[in-house]
């Protein structure tokens, strides 16, 4: 899959189904593909059945990116996080989603539907989605994730500062 393909796919539980709708209605009118798992109600349902879904997608490279929902956005930060290959970046400011693009390639970004509103969360999908990933020395420090599963320390730093 082409990394900057305009392809996102986009899930929720009930707590965030509607600033879910609101995105994801968002993302369509400004030209991207989007694959919304779920939820599709306000009826009650578990986070991580629509966690998994969307950060397995990402995990495989079905999809290069995608966003989540819920209450507060940290259980779904939490589930997705568990996933290879997945960086999920909870934010709630547009200086937390540049960052998470720039530095931390962010492949996830998460919103905590009881958190933001809805013009701030639309200006922050908007900037997680322009913003690039800078390289360089923060590509070596995303190489040392790999560390983790393969069970080392990490702990060796060569990479320069700043
Ligand atoms: C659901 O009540 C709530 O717990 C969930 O949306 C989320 O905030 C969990 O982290």
């Amino acid at each position: 899959m082409n990394a900057n393909a305009k392809q996102v796919a986009i899930g929720s539980d009930h707590a965030a189904f509607r600033l879910k709708q609101i995105v994801k209605d968002w993302l369509i009118a400004n030209g991207w593909q989007v694959e919304d798992v779920g939820t599709y109600d306000e009826r009650s349902v578990d986070y991580p059945d629509f966690g998994m879904k969307v950060a397995g997608l990402v995990s495989r490279g079905v999809f290069p990116k995608g966003i989540l929902l819920c209450g507060t956005g940290l259980g779904m930060s939490m589930v997705a996080n568990r996933f290879e290959h997945v960086r999920a970046a909870l934010c709630h400011d547009l200086f937390a989603a540049l960052m998470s693009r720039r530095h931390n390639d962010a492949n996830i970004l998460v919103l905590g539907g009881r958190v933001v509103g809805d013009v701030l969360a639309l200006e922050i999908v908007r900037t997680w989605l322009e913003t690039g990933f800078e390289g360089g020395r923060h590509q070596a420090r995303l190489d040392k994730f790999d560390c983790i599963s393969r069970g080392e320390d990490g702990k060796s730093s060569t990479v320069e500062q700043g």
